[in-house]
């Protein structure tokens, strides 16, 4: 029997069918804290999980069985992946799988900013500030891959012009017309810049006190990537001084943020959706038990 550890929200379905596997026990535990999941990873031979569960080397030193590690989801940020090499484990995940769900809640944060939406949700009277439309504005899409693209391809819909800067210049629909410029030069030039980019040593605080000095005056910011791809508090001075005249993110680290008028944030709902989820949850579990029952075979993430 295999045992498989899942320390995160699963999807239902994946549960069901790593449930029906025989060959297969399960031990979900969603909500687990740390603690217990170093005593009950010892005898682990998978370790399912989505960004809550940090696997680091102390958790990776604490599984003498472990053979794979499944993400369900995309980031792998979270994961220790050289201390995983190390010990021989394989990282599998699900990369494509949420890429519409991250891209429809950043068109979905874009438009509560313009429209003012927290403040306006309830009222029965006008608000008195003005919103602004989408259609016209220039888009920055800092990374054009799977959820930059999708985003380029939503925000097209709303007549919007579309600049984007990536690693790859081959990278991105083709059919679109977006003018791939330097990083700099998205700064300067975009009403509304958009993150999605990996978190990795290259992307941490990209958007810096150099960067946000060089943003449009009054320009928007939308992070559906990763916390640490912003300076918070470099952020925080240049929400105060109007230079950034509106931040929406779906995950942050300084609460002063939670309470700033030009902010909006939610809890990291990106990939949240059934949809996504389910195919997540799904994609992960069968290749994780492919992996534990044909060794030689195994894939790794790397
Ligand atoms: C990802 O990297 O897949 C997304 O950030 C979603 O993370 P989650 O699975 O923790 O919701």
């Amino acid at each position: 029997m295999y045992k498989v550890l899942v320390s995160d929200q699963l999807h239902p379905e994946a549960l069901g069918w790593l449930e029906k596997q025989r060959d297969v026990e399960l031990l979900a535990r969603p909500e687990i804290r740390r603690a217990e999941l170093l005593q009950l990873i010892a005898d682990a031979d998978a370790l399912i999980v989505r960004s809550r569960t940090r696997v680091d080397s102390e958790l990776i030193g604490h599984a003498p069985r472990l053979r794979v590690i499944g993400r369900a989801g995309m980031g792998l940020d979270n994961i220790d992946l050289e201390a995983a090499e190390r010990a021989g484990i394989a990282v599998l995940s699900t990369p494509n799988v949420s890429a519409n769900a991250v891209a429809e809640l950043t068109l979905g944060l874009m438009i509560a900013l313009a429209r003012h939406l927290p403040e306006a949700f309830g009222r029965r009277t006008k608000l008195k500030c003005y919103g602004w439309e989408l259609k016209g504005k220039r888009l920055g899409i800092v990374g054009l891959g799977k959820i930059g693209s999708r985003v380029a391809r939503l925000a097209e819909a709303f007549g919007m012009e579309l600049l984007a800067c990536e690693i790859d210049p081959e990278a991105g629909p083709k059919d679109l017309r977006i003018e791939r410029v330097a990083f700099e030069a998205l700064l300067e030039r975009s009403d509304i810049i958009s993150l999605h980019v990996p978190l990795s040593d290259e992307t941490r605080c990209m958007i810096g006190e150099e960067a946000l000095g060089r943003v449009k005056e009054g320009a928007v910011i939308i992070n559906t990537a990763r916390a640490e791809v912003v300076d918070e508090e470099a952020l925080l001075s240049a929400l105060d001084s109007g230079k950034v005249s509106g931040y929406a993110a779906d995950l942050w680290r300084d609460e002063r943020l939670a309470s700033h008028p030009r902010v909006i944030l939610t809890p990291h709902i990106g990939a949240q959706t059934a949809e996504a989820q389910r195919r997540a949850g799904l994609g992960i579990a069968k290749q994780v038990v492919a992996a534990l029952r044909s060794p030689p075979q195994l894939e790794s993430a790397l």
